[in-house]
């Protein structure tokens, strides 16, 4: 790779990396951070990717989902376990209705750093830096917490390793096992229309597998019936700390990054002659894009071919987060753009990022009829221009909070205040997180794309 190393990146105009005031500090966290055992291992990551090209082709269907932010105060097992229950849910309904095998990749295990609109954040007369995400410093707001701390990084690569030793032990140990899909359901959610529906498809999977049990297919025999394949990511933002984990990869000598299998370019960062854009390009993960309206398609597929020369399939995938008054407006454009460049990439839609607004009772939060909504015309905007929506991408947790109205519980805004726990965007709770994968399911029956793929991908 011409010009490139693993702090070129450093040469480019770079926006929303943290400022930080002991410069020395840092560097020393930063370089004891190099010394560290990666998080991830390149054999993994070429594994994802090659599931992902399969994607690509139409033959998988891309599930990713997390938190907005991860958070210190948010971090126990019970959470991952329920985090990962609803991911197992949501993977099954869609399995189930496109007869396709599903990607799960998390929006955890380092999904920490984040962009804010403004510098600082004020209140009353006081004016301090804004949160930036608990890897760079605290929600509170002091002055104390705001300060930028390096050694936040050393407690965030802490907090991702032992989240990841969890969910592999989750996902090959025993739990994500398809007897068990009976205890996947959450106490919380069984008094819910998601949770009946949930239990008839529980019921068919239970016949099926008794099918195939008579026919000497078990999970004792059949590791595939027992164990899921689970990936992490996140957005590479803080530069700094992605370079210290990028490795070379002894067996290939390529540059991988090790902080997560897959990693993506924010809508704020994505800048042609940027920073992210430019350490993106050099390693061999799988990278995401997220485009919104802002962006430009002869941009965004000039970016693809940077990243990806080799135009491998599965390596890119775009994440489009229009907002759901928007999708007529601007998918078909960049779906066209990126189609008369011939660059291979995955469709995938964010329903979360362009339906942001403020309650009226004063929170941020997202209608669940416009994510829907959203989903629903990206699915229909790849049926008429005749590619595939592979992909949802969302934020969500297991947790029954309340910080996206509407849904089957129709949370209202007065709700809000009741369980709201973010560190920043609203989450699906995991009730609205089914929900959604249900009504996703319907839209998959209908589309003609997916029953052919499914046929290809059976034979
Ligand atoms: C995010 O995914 O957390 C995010 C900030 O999204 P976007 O870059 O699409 O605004
Ligand atoms: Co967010």
């Amino acid at each position: 790779m011409k010009n490139w190393k693993t702090n070129s990146w450093r040469k480019y105009p770079v926006k929303h990396i943290p400022e930080y005031q002991d410069k020395k500090e840092l560097d020393q966290v930063l370089n004891k951070i190099k010394t560290f055992p990666p998080l991830v291992f390149a054999e993994e990551t070429r594994h994802l990717k090659k599931q992902l090209s399969e994607v690509s082709d139409g033959k998988a269907f891309l599930l990713q989902g997390g938190d907005c932010a991860e958070s210190f105060a948010e971090f126990n097992p019970d959470n991952i376990r329920d985090y990962f229950k609803v991911i197992l849910q949501m993977s099954l309904v869609l399995t189930y209705s496109a007869s396709l095998p599903v990607i799960k990749l998390g929006r955890i295990a380092g999904q920490f750093a984040k962009p804010r609109s403004a510098p600082t954040e004020k209140q009353g007369d006081n004016e301090l830096p804004s949160y930036l995400g608990d890897n760079v410093n605290g929600i509170e707001f002091s002055e104390k917490a705001r300060r930028h701390d390096p050694k936040r990084l050393f407690k965030a690569y802490s907090q991702s390793a032992a989240t990841l030793n969890l969910l592999r032990a989750f996902s090959h140990g025993g739990f994500a096992d398809l007897k068990k899909v009976h205890l996947w359901n959450l106490g919380y959610i069984k008094k819910s229309p998601q949770a009946k529906k949930f239990k008839e498809l529980e019921d068919k999977i239970a016949d099926a597998l008794a099918f195939m049990d008579a026919c000497g297919i078990n999970s004792e025999f059949n590791r595939r019936l027992k164990t899921v394949n689970f990936w992490t990511s996140h957005e590479a933002l803080h530069l700094p700390f992605e370079e210290s984990m990028t490795r070379t990869d002894s067996t290939t000598g390529e540059y991988h990054a090790t902080s997560a299998h897959f990693v993506w370019i924010g809508d704020r960062t994505r800048q042609l002659d940027g920073g992210h854009v430019e350490y993106c390009r050099g390693i061999e993960n799988p990278i995401g894009i997220k485009c919104g309206p802002t962006s430009k398609p002869d941009e965004i597929a000039k970016i693809c071919n940077l990243i990806n020369p080799k135009n491998e399939k599965g390596k890119i995938t775009l994440i489009s987060r229009f907002g759901h008054d928007n999708v007529g407006k601007f998918l078909p454009k960049l779906i066209r753009g990126i189609k008369k460049e011939g660059v291979n990439v995955i469709w995938s839609c964010d329903p979360m990022h362009g339906n942001t607004i403020q309650s009226t009772t004063g929170y941020k939060t997202r209608r669940f009829n416009n994510v829907l909504k959203e989903v629903k015309d990206v699915f229909a905007v790849h049926q008429s221009e005749g590619s595939y929506a592979g992909g949802l991408h969302i934020e969500m947790t297991g947790q029954n909070v309340t910080e996206c109205t509407g849904g089957a519980k129709n949370i209202q805004d007065q709700d809000l205040s009741s369980r709201y726990h973010t560190h920043c965007d609203p989450r699906l709770n995991a009730d609205q997180a089914l929900e959604l994968s249900f009504l996703i399911s319907d839209e998959i029956k209908k589309n003609s794309s997916y029953s052919k793929n499914a046929i290809q991908a059976a034979s």
